[in-house]
Parts: C-alpha cells; structure tokens; sequence
C-alpha cells in the first residue's frame, strides 16, 4: 500500500490505551473518515470537546449542482456515524447519539456523547470490515448471490424501517438499467453537472487525499492523467455511461434502498443503515457498486418509485462478487478535525 492510501492502514493495536480521552475519541476518527461519499468528497469535519465528537456539515465539499438538497452529503454522514460507532463499540465505550443536535439549519448533523462502560456490541463482526470495505465498479461474476445472504441484508433494511428491493430478474434489472441510462444521459449532456463531477476525477498518482483517482473507473495510467479531461467531455462520458449499463444488466443482483419520508434526519438515518448494509454485505464478500444519478433527476426517482411501489428511493446498488478493487484516498484526520 502506498503513502495515499496510508489512511486504510489503521491497526487497532495502536489504540491509545494508556492515553486522554481526546487521544482515544482522536483514533476513533480514524475509522470515521474511512467511510463512502459521492465521489469521495468527504465532506465533513470534526470537533472534539470533553467526551463528546460533533459531526459538521462541510459545504464547501458539497456538490451544488449535483446534489442541491445536499441529500448524499447527508447520507455519507449517516455512514461516518456507523464507521464512529463500530469503533466506539469495539474499543469499550458507551454512545449517546443526538441526530440534528442544533435542528435542522444546524451545520452540526450529529454529536456523540461516550462514556468509558462497555456498550453490547450491535455487530462485533463489522468492525474489522470497515478497512476491507470498498465501492467495487467491476464487472461482476455471473454467479447467483446466495438467497440467505440477500435474505440477510433484506431483512435488516427491513428491520430500521428502510426497504431493499432486490432485483434478480432480467425484466427488474433492465427497468433499473434503462433508468440509469437515461439519468447519465440527462446529466452528461449537462455541461455544469459535467465539470462538476469532472473536478473530483484525479489522475492515478495524484497526492490529492480526496476525489476518484481514474483508476476506479478502470482506467490506465496514461488516461487518468487526461482523467478529468476526458470525464468532463461528452463523448467519454458517455462511453463510460455505457459501460455502466452494461455492468448492471449483467450483475446478477439489482437493488434499491427506499425509504418512507424524504428529510435531512431521513437521510442521516438511511446512511447509517446504507452502511451497515455495505459492511454486512462486504463479510459475505459481496461487491457494491452505487449510483445516485437517477435519483437526483425527480422525474427519474418518480419513474423508479412507481415501478418498485416505494415512496422515495435513496440509493440504486449494483451487486455481485468481484476481486476486491483498489481503495481510494481519505484525508487524514488532523485535516479534517477542528481546533
Ligand atoms: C451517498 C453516496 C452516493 C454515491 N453515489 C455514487 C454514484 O452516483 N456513482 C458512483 O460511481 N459512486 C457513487 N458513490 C460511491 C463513491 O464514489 C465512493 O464511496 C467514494 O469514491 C469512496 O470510495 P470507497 O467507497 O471505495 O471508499 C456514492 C457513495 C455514497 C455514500
């Protein structure tokens, strides 16, 4: 593993047994900027004070354009929030949660209060999957996920009050497919939304600590260093918009996490089960692979919630198994949190 990706190599032995409480809740972090955001801006920061962590909205990361209700921002701190907990968990604290702590127009979307009393550990096997866990753009094996497995994840979506529709028929997966599709085309034939995306694609020897280096996308050395060039015009974007589709009527598993309500504490909620759903999904080495497009385009989300009779859906999944794939940079700690 090379210095850029430094940050996924967090060993629990390092843990600051003997250290202050801001030492402890500081390697807690550690596990928190790991988690997934759309397209890895990590917009978030931190702030440490006495026992408590607070969770702060960074809107100069957020996508204006892309994602103006800053609806996958908030998602992608739901996920930060399980990766926090997980470790809080694994290292013997306790956790209070207050989601929205300063109501809705707060820039603080989560504070955690810890104490040092062992908490029951919701799910001890995840913690060690929070380093494995990666967004996998592969084409994926034919093979059949397992129904137990799919069962699984159905029923702890379920179970927070979410739904995971899972798609397994060519009929299901083309309606998703031609959806996605479309949403691409709607969206790269949109120059602002274009550059937008474009500005977070990274050649693959970057230094940068953010964004996709082009090697998620699978691209050479020699491509990634016209990378955002070549995302940010039309006709590579849409080579890669077919590759997409392709991708997803091949998967042998589509699916759709949905909720009943469509607010900023709705979506905080749905990251935190979205995550846990990746970290359950990457113990049985299934592969996600997620896109938002569709559900930005309200015509799109509206065409997707008919089809599935659900009333908002939140994130479209590609699933299957595939060789694990490169992760991609995180900022390190000491970037992200606040005096
Ligand atoms: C809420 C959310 C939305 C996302 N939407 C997309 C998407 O539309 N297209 C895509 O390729 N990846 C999407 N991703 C995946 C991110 O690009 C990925 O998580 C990020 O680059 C970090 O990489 P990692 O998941 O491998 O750690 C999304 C992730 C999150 C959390």
């Amino acid at each position: 593993m090379n210095d850029k990706l430094a940050e996924w190599n967090v060993y629990e032995a390092d843990f600051p047994t003997s250290g202050t409480l801001y030492d402890q809740l500081k390697f807690l972090l550690n596990y928190a900027v790991l988690a997934p955001s759309g397209p890895n801006t990590q917009p978030w920061k931190f702030a440490i004070k006495s026992d408590e962590i607070s969770l702060v909205a960074d809107l100069h990361r957020s996508l204006p354009s892309l994602d103006p209700s800053h609806r996958t921002l908030y998602l992608s701190h739901g996920c930060v929030l399980t990766n926090l907990l997980l470790a809080a968990e694994h290292f013997g604290f306790d956790h209070d949660v207050k989601c929205l702590p300063d109501g809705v127009s707060g820039e603080r979307t989560a504070s955690v209060r810890f104490s040092r009393k062992e908490a029951p550990q919701r799910f001890p096997d995840l913690f060690s999957e929070i380093t494995r866990r990666h967004t996998n753009r592969k084409s994926f094996e034919q093979r059949p996920i397992e129904t137990e497995k799919l069962q699984k994840l159905e029923d702890y979506a379920k179970g927070r009050g979410f739904r995971l529709d899972i798609l397994t028929s060519d009929e299901g997966k083309a309606e998703m497919a031609d959806i996605l599709a479309r949403a691409q085309k709607m969206q790269l034939g949109n120059k602002d939304l274009r550059k937008e995306l474009a500005a977070w694609i990274r050649p693959n020897n970057s230094e940068q600590k953010d964004g996709l280096p082009g090697y998620s996308f699978g691209y050479s050395d020699f491509e990634s260093y016209l990378g955002s060039f070549i995302f940010g015009t039309l006709d590579m974007s849409s080579s890669r918009a077919r590759v997409e589709t392709a991708n997803m009527l091949a998967s042998p598993v589509v699916a759709v996490l949905s909720t009943e309500t469509d607010d900023k504490m709705t979506w905080l909620k749905a990251g935190v089960a979205f995550e846990t759903l990746f970290l359950m999904a990457t113990q049985m080495d299934v592969r996600f692979d997620l896109f938002s497009q569709p559900i930005a385009l309200p015509e799109l989300r509206e065409e997707m919630a008919k089809i599935l009779n659900v009333k908002y859906p939140q994130l479209l999944i590609r699933m299957g198994y595939a060789e694990p794939a490169r992760h991609t940079p995180r900022r390190p700690v000491e970037e992200v949190l606040m005096d």
